[in-house]
C-alpha cells in the first residue's frame, strides 16, 4: 500500500478539485435507493477531506450539486440538500475548525432554504481565520453561470473594458483569491468537464478513474497525485 512518505511533499498539486461522481449508479448495483448512494458519497467525501489534509493539499473544491442537479427528481433533489445540515453537525464544525480548515461554499448560494443558508454561514464564519486547507464545496455551481455573473458584475462596476484582464476578471469570479486547482479529479468512468470550474481548469491536469465515489479511496488519491508529479516531471 502506498503511504504518505512516498509522496515528496514539494511536489504536491497545491488544488485539488473532485468531481464525485457515481452515488446514484453505486446505489442501483447494490437494489438501494439513489439516496443511500449520496450517504455512502457523503461518507467518502468525508474521509477524502480528512486525507488531504493529513497530505498537506492546501486547496480542495468539492463539486457536490451542479445548476443541472435541479433537473433530477424533486426526492433526490432535496435528500442532497439537505446533505450539508446532516455532514455539518456540531461534530464535524468542531473538528474542521481543530484541524485549521476552512470551509467555503461556491455557487449561486440563492436559492437555498434559510436552514441551509444559516448552516453556511455559521461553517463559514467560523472557519474565516483558519489557514490550512482551504474546502470549496461547489453547491448549485456552474461554470458558464459563474463566468457571465462575473461579466455582469464588472459592467456593474463601471469597470473600463481596457482595464479588464486576467487578474482582474478572477477577481470577480466564486473563487476569488485563491489558486487555480492543478489537479481535476472525475469519478465512475465519465470524461468530462460537465460545466465544473470552466475558467480555472484551464491548465489543470485531469484525471480519470472508473471507480465510482462512495468507493473512492486514499489510495486512489494517492495514485493520483503520484501520476499527476510523473506527468510533470516529463514535461520539465
Ligand atoms: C453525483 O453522482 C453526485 C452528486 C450529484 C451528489 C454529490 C454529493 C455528495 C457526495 C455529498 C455532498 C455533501 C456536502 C456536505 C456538500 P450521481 O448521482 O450523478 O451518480 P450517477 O452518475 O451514478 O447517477
Amino acid at each position: 500500500m502506498l503511504s504518505q512518505k512516498e509522496l515528496e511533499p514539494n511536489s504536491y498539486p497545491g488544488h485539488i478539485a473532485i468531481m464525485m461522481d457515481g452515488n446514484g449508479r453505486w446505489a442501483t448495483k447494490r437494489g438501494l435507493p439513489r439516496t443511500a448512494g449520496h450517504l455512502a458519497g457523503m461518507e467518502t467525501m468525508r474521509r477524502i477531506i480528512q486525507y488531504s489534509n493529513e497530505l498537506g493539499i492546501k486547496h480542495l473544491t468539492l463539486y457536490a450539486f451542479s445548476s443541472e442537479n435541479w433537473k433530477r427528481p424533486q426526492q433526490e433533489v432535496d435528500y442532497i440538500l439537505s446533505l450539508p445540515n446532516k455532514f455539518l453537525d456540531t461534530k464535524t464544525q468542531n473538528e474542521l475548525d481543530r484541524n485549521n480548515v476552512k470551509i467555503s461554499f461556491i455557487g449561486d448560494l440563492s436559492k437555498f432554504s434559510t436552514e441551509l443558508l444559516q448552516t453556511i454561514s455559521n461553517i463559514e464564519e467560523r472557519t474565516k481565520n483558519n489557514n490550512g486547507m482551504t474546502v470549496n464545496f461547489a453547491l448549485n455551481y456552474g461554470g458558464k453561470t459563474e463566468i457571465i455573473n462575473a461579466a455582469k458584475k464588472l459592467l456593474t462596476d463601471g469597470i473600463n473594458p481596457d482595464q479588464i484582464d486576467q487578474e482582474i476578471f478572477e477577481n470577480y469570479l466564486y473563487t476569488k483569491g485563491q489558486p487555480t486547482p492543478d489537479l481535476i479529479i472525475r469519478t465512475s468512468g465519465e470524461r468530462r468537464l460537465s460545466n465544473f470550474l470552466l475558467w480555472q481548469s484551464a491548465n489543470a491536469e485531469l484525471w480519470f478513474t472508473d471507480t465510482l465515489w462512495p468507493d473512492f479511496s486514499k489510495e486512489l488519491l494517492i495514485k493520483a497525485i503520484n501520476d499527476f508529479k510523473e506527468r510533470k516531471t516529463k514535461k520539465t
